[in-house]
């Protein structure tokens, strides 16, 4: 039996798994519910019943099961006490942290949780992010812990029944890709790495290795063809953009050009196709929502909190008590755009935190190809309706798309190379399939140097070329 040598993308929105075969490169098929059957959405649901369901199917479950449904909330008392920081402050991704000047107030509190009661199961999205958070270990569904390594695996899992199915043996070597930088924090990558490891490990990989994603694109686009050259490679997914320059020597063939290429520098930022969607969120539909109404006698501001909750759907129930919808009852008689709070409760009351952020996505694609599209959901109190058009749109992400640029321009510099020096740019990721992103692109090295590779799984073909030679 010839040995197959496997390369592992497992990404922030889509997971993807090549191998090579008697010298040919494959990727498998992993989820036939998703449109491209060939990328498996890195999504998990877990049933109260303790159903693991994995891809396309556990988002399609969330929203049969737990959208549209009342929420039971209960405050319990989890009877322990715990030390707390009173004074913590909010971080970047929404998660808090201690304040960095040391300033903590600590003390004593009793533990309590509010929780929902009658929830037939949890989604988990983009947990690859979660990966870098030293503070998150994991987390408690349905009575039992979960640990953060345990979830990636779940997902992991389905990816090592293909190989191992196209094998026809269990395949124990695996080479991971990994985002040059998972965290703007240094520290907190070498723990992002080392928790990945454990997972694939639980999900029965025995050897493991990494290589960045973006050099494992550009191998993919380098091993077949012969020119001496110098590649820069942009990889812009759901969590992260990466970029990486390298330079080829030519050679005859695959093994000879791996041997005389060179990585002149990698680069990168968290920031990516999720953070564009939370730009449209607080841009498009916060305001549809009522952000920016005002209520009571004094014409008071809405509070914000209430929105930045709606970011954070998978908590969005949570924001379902008594006294906030009693409160919103209240404000809708009496504000500026009573139908808006209407739905902003709708929303809440019955779970559509969810579907909105797919709603929001879904749009953020269709401007790839067209110049407006809609952001509609529609129930029997919800009614929300807004239309974005390419050019807000790309106003929207500026600052977003200036981090990404800000990273390309950085590699340049850790490569030493200028805009000139780059023969070709290989674009790959959902993300790059922006118009502005491409504008940004080619404002810097020119329209004829881009080259747009497999959007979704040019990262594991190459890691899987990796595999054969390391
Ligand atoms: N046509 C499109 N236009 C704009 N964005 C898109 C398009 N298709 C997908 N995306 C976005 O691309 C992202 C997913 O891309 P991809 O699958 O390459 O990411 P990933 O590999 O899972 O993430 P990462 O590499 O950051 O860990 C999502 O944010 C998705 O909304
Ligand atoms: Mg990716």
């Amino acid at each position: 039996m010839t040995q197959i040598r496997c390369g592992l993308d497992f990404g922030t929105s889509n997971s993807s798994v090549a191998i090579v075969e008697n010298g040919a490169t494959r990727v498998l098929e992993l989820d036939l519910d998703n449109d491209n059957a060939t990328s498996l959405p890195s999504l998990v649901y877990l049933s109260r019943e303790g159903e693991q369901i994995v891809g396309r199917a556990a988002a399609n479950a969330f929203i049969e099961r737990n959208v549209d449904r009342e929420v039971v909330m209960r405050q319990v008392d989890l009877g322990v006490d715990i030390e707390a920081y009173v004074a913590s402050e909010a971080d970047k991704e929404g998660g808090y942290r201690p304040r960095e000047d040391g300033s903590n107030v600590r003390e004593a509190v009793r533990a309590q949780a509010l929780v929902e009661v009658n929830s037939p199961g949890r989604l988990f999205q983009s947990v690859k992010s979660w990966l870098r958070h030293r503070g998150f270990h994991g987390t408690e569904v349905f009575g039992q812990l979960y640990q953060i390594e345990e979830l990636v695996a779940i997902i992991l899992e389905p990816m090592k029944a293909a190989v191992d199915a196209a094998a026809g043996e269990p395949v124990e070597t695996v080479v991971m890709g990994r985002p040059v930088r998972f965290s703007k924090r240094d520290g907190e990558n070498d723990l992002a790495e080392e928790r990945l490891r454990r997972a694939a490990e639980i999900a029965g990989f025995k050897s493991i290795e990494f290589f960045y994603e973006p050099v494992a694109a550009c191998i993919e686009y380098a091993v077949a063809t012969d020119r001496t050259q110098r590649l820069m490679v942009v990889d812009i997914g759901g969590g992260t953009c990466d970029v990486s320059i390298m330079e080829f020597g030519g050679g005859s063939d695959a093994a000879g050009r791996l041997a005389e290429s060179r990585i002149l520098g990698v680069g990168g930022v968290p920031v990516a196709g999720d953070a564009i969607d939370r730009e449209i969120m607080r841009a498009k539909v916060f305001p549809a929502l009522g952000s920016r109404c005002h209520y009571g006698p004094s014409k008071l501001p809405m509070p914000q909190f209430l929105y930045n909750g709606i970011l954070d759907w998978q908590n969005l129930y949570r924001l379902n008590t008594e006294e906030n919808i009693n409160w919103l009852i209240a404000v809708e008689n009496d504000c500026t755009q009573p139908e808006a709070i209407r739905s902003l409760r709708a929303l809440i009351q019955r779970n559509y935190g969810y579907p909105l952020s797919r709603k929001v996505e879904h749009a953020k694609r269709l401007l790839s190809t067209e110049w407006e599209a809609p952001i509609e959901l529609h129930t029997d109190a919800l009614q929300l309706s807004v239309d974005i058009g390419r050019s807000e749109f790309t106003h929207i992400i500026e600052d977003v798309l200036e981090e990404m640029r800000e990273s390309i321009i950085e590699t340049e510099k850790t490569a030493g190379v200028k805009p000139e020096d780059i023969d070709y740019v290989l674009t790959t990721g959902g993300t790059s399939l922006i118009p502005a992103v491409r504008h940004m692109l080619e404002q810097r090295y020119g329209g004829e140097k881009l080259l747009k590779r497999e959007t979704f799984t040019s990262v594991a073909q190459g890691l899987a070329i990796v595999a054969q030679y390391v």
